[in-house]
């Protein structure tokens, strides 16, 4: 098997094995990983956020969302733009979304937001202690990532989703932190 295919492999693995969580277990695991976060200084300190919408099966991300907005802090989340593109939006308030072709909640504008980013919040399919991330297969993190300035890159996945390796290329870009109902991973410790 070639990369491209290992991804693939363990991406349908690993979709498999999160979509079997049941939902009360997910808002309790999500809750717990968004209780770790609230225990990183940096996550605390930030100012300009950028987070995914949770979809189906992933670490639930609507109550930080809603505590980030009401701090009137800055907050934006993804919008697809294209096969390669994806941008960051702010986002003033919750009726700014619209459900895109897939279902998942959008923003309207297209207006894309520049500048620093305190703290990313990542979503993905698997991680490594090491930091590695298999995302869902277009590349659209990794490249946000060298597009865009950030301060520290976090991670969150439920600890069923972390592997002992991923097959990795020159583009995947790595976290600085993962967090899991279970663990705060600091990979900047290791420098
Ligand atoms: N910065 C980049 N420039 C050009 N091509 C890239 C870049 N980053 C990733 N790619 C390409 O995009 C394709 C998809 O990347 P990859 O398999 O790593 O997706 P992913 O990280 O799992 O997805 P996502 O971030 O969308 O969840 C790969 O062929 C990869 O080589
Ligand atoms: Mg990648």
């Amino acid at each position: 098997m070639n990369l491209h295919e290992q991804k693939k492999h363990l991406r349908n693995d690993l979709k498999q094995r999160r979509s079997l969580v049941s939902a009360d277990k997910r808002k309790q695991m999500s809750q717990q990983i968004i209780t770790f976060l609230y225990q990183i200084d940096e996550f605390n300190l930030a100012k300009r956020l950028f987070c995914y919408i949770s979809y189906l099966s992933e670490v639930e991300t609507t109550d930080l969302i809603d505590a980030f907005l009401e701090r009137s802090l800055s907050l934006s989340v993804p919008k697809i733009m294209s096969k390669s593109e994806m941008i960051a939006v702010q986002l003033k308030n919750l009726s700014d979304l619209e459900p895109d072709k897939m279902g998942i909640l959008t923003p309207k504008s297209n207006q894309p937001t520049t500048g620093y980013f305190d703290v990313v919040i990542t979503p993905g399919l698997g991680f490594t202690t090491t930091g590695e991330r298999l995302g869902y297969g277009r590349g659209y993190y990794d490249r946000w990532f060298t597009n865009n300035q950030v301060g520290l890159k976090i991670g969150v996945a439920f600890e069923l989703q972390i592997v002992d390796e991923l097959p990795v290329e020159a583009t995947d870009m790595a976290l600085d932190m993962i967090v899991t109902e279970e663990r705060i991973i600091d990979l900047r410790q290791q420098l």
